[in-house]
């Protein structure tokens, strides 16, 4: 298959783990036989850097026009000046509004091997297998808001429509539907009338899945239960805000924020007529360890199965990506963030060549088949 997959690095470690997932779709495509066209792009603080701007006009035609796009994460201290007129999270949030990626799918997923790796108990964790759609064009980051610059007042406004809530219900009900039947729906309808008419659309859309075992939960309770029973849950849809803090609540789950993988789709199609897609870890730019080589290339590099199953079409290759991750795992590597007691752990490098490697020995894909 041919394809071009746009790259945009962002900042801090965002190169970093790119660097390391563009070499895992090199191995894929040397594998496979496939032809992957990269398109590197500059958005974020780096954008801003070079041409003023977080979203350069050139990067979203670059990402209009591809497959796909891989990014890795924007911001750090040096863009973060209150007064600045552009911020680097501004042209991510831009750009998934101007491809109206409006579900970001995060899947929380237990490696086995990590059980250690999570703060949790070890029997809370037995079974945790989720999946976050997180409502992502629309709610509290995107509605009408005024900065403090009287220094005095500020806001910021949860606006929902029917049809924004709608699609994104829909689209977590028909995951739903592949995985193990139960959705749960996230909302502070006690207190906030944006969530109200979540709840009531919500409940109105779902009454079209019969075959689903439906709850609705409220956030504060929700981040509780996160915790409390993680293994109950399968499929939880929420808006931006609610879904962004529960996804990272639900990152201790699966030992790292490096750890965690996600996809952003809408109803826009590539020329394979399948969902044009960004795909990015879901931690940001973490500058408290840019620059030391020591940042988890995982979720980056797990991202990019999930390009290959949502924008290309490609289970097997996805799946060949997974498995190589497992294995490497399976053979005790780590990065710090996930390492073990008294264990040795690598660099951001190091695993990625060890994922490429592992990927790369096993023509017979043994470990395909194991993991599907
Ligand atoms: N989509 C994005 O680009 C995105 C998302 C979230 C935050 N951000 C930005 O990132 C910057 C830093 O934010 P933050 O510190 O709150 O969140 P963060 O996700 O960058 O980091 C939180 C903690 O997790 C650790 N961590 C994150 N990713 C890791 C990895 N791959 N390997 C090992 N450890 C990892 C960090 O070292 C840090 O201790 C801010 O400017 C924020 O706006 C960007």
């Amino acid at each position: 298959m041919d394809a071009t997959i746009v790259i945009l690095d962002g900042d801090g470690i965002g190169p970093e783990v790119t660097a390391e997932a563009k070499k895992i779709l090199a191995a894929v495509a040397e594998r496979f036989g496939h032809n992957f066209v990269f398109n590197h792009q500059l958005i974020g603080g780096c954008a801003i850097d070079q041409f003023g701007v977080s979203l350069p006009e050139k990067t979203v035609e670059a990402a209009e026009d591809a497959d796909a796009a891989l990014l890795g994460a924007v911001g750090g201290p040096k863009w973060d000046a209150p007064s600045s007129p552009d911020r680097p999270e501004r042209g991510v949030l831009e750009l998934r509004k101007t491809l109206d990626l409006f579900a970001n799918l995060r899947p929380v997923k237990l490696h086995p091997q990590l059980v250690s790796a999570s703060t949790i108990k070890e029997e809370t964790l037995v079974g945790v297998d989720l999946l976050v759609v997180r409502e992502l064009t629309g709610g509290v980051y995107f509605g009408p808001r005024k900065e403090a610059d009287d220094d005095f007042e500020a806001y910021d406004t949860m606006l929902y429509t029917r049809p924004e809530i709608e699609r994104v219900v829909r689209l977590a009900a028909e995951s739903a539907l592949g995985r193990r039947r139960r959705l749960t729906s996230v909302d502070k309808a006690n207190v906030l009338a944006s969530s109200r008419l979540w709840r009531s659309v919500a409940t109105d859309a779902l009454a079209d899945y019969p075959q689903l075992d439906v709850d609705h939960i409220l956030v504060d309770a929700m981040a509780m239960h996160l915790i409390r029973r993680p293994a109950d849950f399968d499929v939880i849809v929420a808006g931006n805000l609610f879904g962004d803090i529960l996804t990272d609540e639900a990152s201790m789950l699966a030992g790292s924020m490096g750890m965690l993988p996600s996809a952003s789709l809408g109803d826009m199609r590539n020329r394979h007529s399948l969902p044009l897609g960004l795909y990015e870890p879901i931690h940001g730019s973490a500058p408290d360890i840019a620059g030391q080589g020591i940042a988890n290339p995982l979720a980056a590099i797990l991202s990019n199965a999930m390009l290959l199953r949502h924008s290309l079409g490609l289970e097997k290759e996805a799946a060949a990506i997974e498995a190589a991750v497992d294995a490497v795992l399976e053979e005790g590597v780590r990065t710090p963030d996930i390492k073990q007691k008294g264990a040795e752990t690598v660099s951001t490098e190091v695993m990625g060549n060890l994922v490429v490697e592992m990927l790369k020995s096993n023509p017979d894909n043994q470990d395909v088949e194991r993991a599907q």
